[in-house]
């Protein structure tokens, strides 16, 4: 909210009216599109628990160490685009800017180590980035987010990835899968040293900001958004040539699990995420689009994530290799808006009644009045002639249940009671439509 202030001569300040508005980068999500946001998180959490999860809810403000520990000091997010303040206790903390970071303190915390492992965990909720807004790139945004800690196995990087396939499918988008695989701290050594040769003298190519960061984080160079740097990684050697054996066994069976379950995914030794705590395979979701560069496709990925089998060790706690993902909501939803997926009609709990001759229309509407007496929530077009046209009506308004009473229905005391979310129909006898109606409601 804006406060406005008007200078007075005499150097008095003068309060006007306020103006509220929505800050920069923020979104209020109205009811035409909260649908969306419904229809999609049903899906999700349905999807997720059907592959064994179960949900966790951390909080939205943290210590700001524990972003700058886990996420990495240089990177973009810690760098330039955490919200950070004192509280009153002058604590400095940040609204976390990812999920990630906060599952892993409570998995110490808690002591989740002690469970059966490995814990698979999804969480829902708002993270913040303060970047520049632009199409896709908001400083409020949610992701649903899953982890799962304490699995080592390449089969795990794998499930997740079927998840997100599964997810994918059952909202009818098209996506291509990007992975790749970063490696262990020894294979980092060693490609680090070739990295550094390929770019001797050739430093001053890069942005300053990447040539400050590159003694201290130097995959970042990777992510920089720089159109020079960019160009300029392309011939710089790859990490995932350099990898040692155990990690390079360890990614084939993930693509070999991928195979097996005939999930497409593109190898893209590009790819290395914008988070420090990433080992060995990471991967991206991007929306398929033939006509858009890779710059383009990556600055709309729907989802991303990979393994850390570092980070609970590094912030204290037991040896937990871990891998996880998480998915931006918003972008969700524009993507499926882009490719036309249409929300399935959602079906009210009205009764449509219909009736074709003029015998049953005129036993139409006294059991009109008989179903409203029943406190049922009934609707019909009874003074249009086609049935047809009474049907499309039904369909319109998304009636949960048509009933249909023609002549025969009328001679035989009967009524047709037809499911619109099933599509079957039934003849049943009229004086037990109120309670068969109930049943079904
Ligand atoms: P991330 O790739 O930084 O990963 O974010 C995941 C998703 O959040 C992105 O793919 C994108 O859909 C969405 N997203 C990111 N930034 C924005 C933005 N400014 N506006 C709108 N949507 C955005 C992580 O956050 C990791 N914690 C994922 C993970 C979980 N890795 C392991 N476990």
């Amino acid at each position: 909210m804006r406060k406005k202030t008007k200078k007075l001569k005499k150097g008095k300040e003068k309060k006007e009216k306020f103006i509220p508005q929505l800050l920069k980068g923020m979104k209020d999500v109205l009811p035409e599109e909260s649908k969306y946001w419904r229809y999609v998180l049903e899906k999700m959490v349905k999807v997720a628990k059907s592959y064994g999860f179960e949900e966790i809810i951390v909080p939205v403000l943290e210590d700001v160490n524990l972003f700058k520990r886990t996420i990495g000091e240089s990177t973009d997010i810690v760098e330039k685009e955490m919200f950070t303040f004192f509280d009153k206790g002058k604590r400095e903390v940040a609204l976390r800017p990812e999920l990630t970071a906060g599952i892993a303190r409570a998995y110490i915390e808690h002591g989740l180590d002690s469970l059966p492992q490995p814990i698979k965990l999804f969480s829902f909720g708002p993270v913040f980035r303060y970047e520049k807004p632009q199409a896709g790139r908001q400083r409020e945004f949610y992701q649903f987010n899953l982890e799962v800690l304490g699995s080592a196995s390449p089969i795990t990087d794998s499930q997740l990835i079927a998840l997100a396939h599964t997810l994918f499918k059952e909202l009818k988008l098209s996506v291509e899968i990007q992975i790749n695989s970063l490696g262990c701290k020894d294979c980092r050594k060693e490609y680090y040293k070739k990295l550094f040769e390929a770019l001797r003298y050739k430093k001053k190519l890069l942005c300053e900001n990447c040539q400050q960061r590159l003694n201290r984080s130097p995959l970042r160079i990777f992510d920089c958004k720089e159109k020079k740097c960019k160009e300029f990684t392309y011939n710089l050697p790859f990490l995932i040539d350099s990898i040692c054996q155990s990690c390079k066994d360890h990614f084939i069976k993930v693509l070999e699990n991928l195979d097996e379950l005939q999930i497409p995914y593109n190898l893209n030794p590009r790819i290395v995420r914008g988070l420090d705590y990433y080992t060995r395979t990471v991967f991206e979701f991007w929306p398929s689009k033939g006509n858009l560069s890779e710059d383009e496709k990556s600055k709309f990925a729907l989802g991303g994530g990979g393994r850390y089998d570092e980070l609970i060790k590094y912030l204290g706690g037991k040896i937990t290799p871990a891998c996880g993902m998480a998915f931006g909501m918003e972008r969700m939803i524009e993507e499926m808006k882009n490719q036309g997926v249409l929300l399935p009609k959602e079906r009210k709990n009205i009764v449509f009644l219909t009736a074709i001759s003029e015998p049953a229309k005129k036993k139409a509407l006294s059991l009109f009045e008989e179903l409203k007496e029943a406190k049922i929530e009934v609707k019909e077009a009874l003074a249009k002639d086609s049935l047809r046209a009474q049907l499309d009506l039904a369909n319109k308004i998304g009636a949960r249940i048509v009933l249909i009473l023609g002549q025969d229905e009328v001679a035989h005391k009967t009524i047709i009671i037809k499911d619109m979310k099933t599509g079957i129909q039934e003849v049943v006898d009229v004086n037990k439509i109120i309670a068969e109606i109930k049943k079904r409601l």
